[in-house]
């Protein structure tokens, strides 16, 4: 097996790298100076049982255009297959058509890796995991809830509620608050399909600490919503938790002003609260998946 870090991911392949005991190549990169990508590939990978790690974290699109280019290229180069991992997967929210004549974004960029060649997507926390069944692409898709859950043993809560939002989102509370030994709830919530507003309903759940689980935050939108309906039912140590913190528009500030007291994310995406990291969850499953 040979791992290929991309150009998004060095740190985190060489975090993976090291616990798998091997060494990888870096992909050179730089930008054209009107900013078009280039890559190149500086070692042997004939006949190699590639992976290749390379997040879709933002920028998106650039990160996006680099893994096309890099999946093709290890295949031109006569890899003998190329994985991918990619512990933030983009676009996995718009992932049907919610308006008629939209893109099925998430489809497009599945059936693409497809085509070139790619043979099975790593992924963690995937926002859809009910189009695995439809993908054209195996995809191995990794729950970080288990390592969430062992954080937060470490984090001095005292019997703390896990809330999420939604059918997922209960899924995930559940996970983590049976490893905490816990009591756990959801709340109901509606995104509006045009403006991109949510609104969440939480019933009544007693208690004093909590903890809330999401898959994603990104405009903190969602969370924020959550913790004003908690400190109105009297918590007072919310904790904000996801695995993939993609934080925009200061979303973190936002969160901590609405009254969380702690932010905890994992590492799939670059932030400044990744807490707890996946890496020995997908250097694990490289090593049974791979027989490494
Ligand atoms: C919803 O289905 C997800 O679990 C997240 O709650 C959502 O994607 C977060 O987005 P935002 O931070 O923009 O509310």
């Amino acid at each position: 097996m040979k791992l290929v870090a991309g150009p998004s991911s060095i740190e985190f392949a060489s975090k993976i790298a090291k616990e798998l005991g091997t060494d990888f190549i870096k992909i050179e990169h730089k930008f054209f100076p009107d900013k078009e990508n280039y890559i190149r590939v500086p070692g042997q990978v004939k006949d190699e049982k590639v992976v290749l790690v390379q997040g879709m974290h933002p920028p998106q699109d650039v990160h996006l255009v680099q893994t096309l280019l890099a999946i093709d290229t290890l295949i031109d180069l006569g890899a003998e297959s190329v994985e991918l991992v990619s512990p933030y997967i983009a676009y996995a929210r718009q992932d049907r058509r919610f308006l008629e004549g939209e893109a099925v974004s998430f489809m497009t960029i599945l059936k693409t890796f497809h085509k070139l060649g790619l043979k099975k997507l790593y992924t963690v926390n995937i926002h859809c995991p009910w189009i695995i069944p439809e993908s054209p692409l195996a995809i191995v898709d990794l729950r970080a809830e288990n390592v969430l859950a062992k954080h937060l043993e470490k984090c001095g809560l005292s019997n703390p509620v896990i809330v999420s939002v939604g059918k997922r989102g209960l899924d995930m509370a559940r996970m983590v608050a049976e490893v905490l030994k816990v009591e756990y709830t959801a709340a109901r919530s509606e995104r509006d399909k045009v403006s991109g507003m949510v609104k969440v309903e939480l019933d009544g759940i007693p208690g004093k600490e909590v903890v809330i689980v999401d898959d994603i935050i990104s405009t903190g939108g969602t969370m924020i919503e959550l913790i004003k309906q908690l400190k109105n039912k009297g918590f007072t140590k919310i904790f904000a938790t996801c695995i993939h913190a993609l934080l925009v528009n200061n979303a973190d500030e936002k969160i901590f002003k609405a009254g969380a007291e702690r932010l905890i994310a994992s590492d799939t995406v670059p932030n400044k609260y990744a807490e707890f990291t996946v890496t020995s969850l997908i250097a694990q499953t490289l090593k049974k998946e791979l027989d490494v």
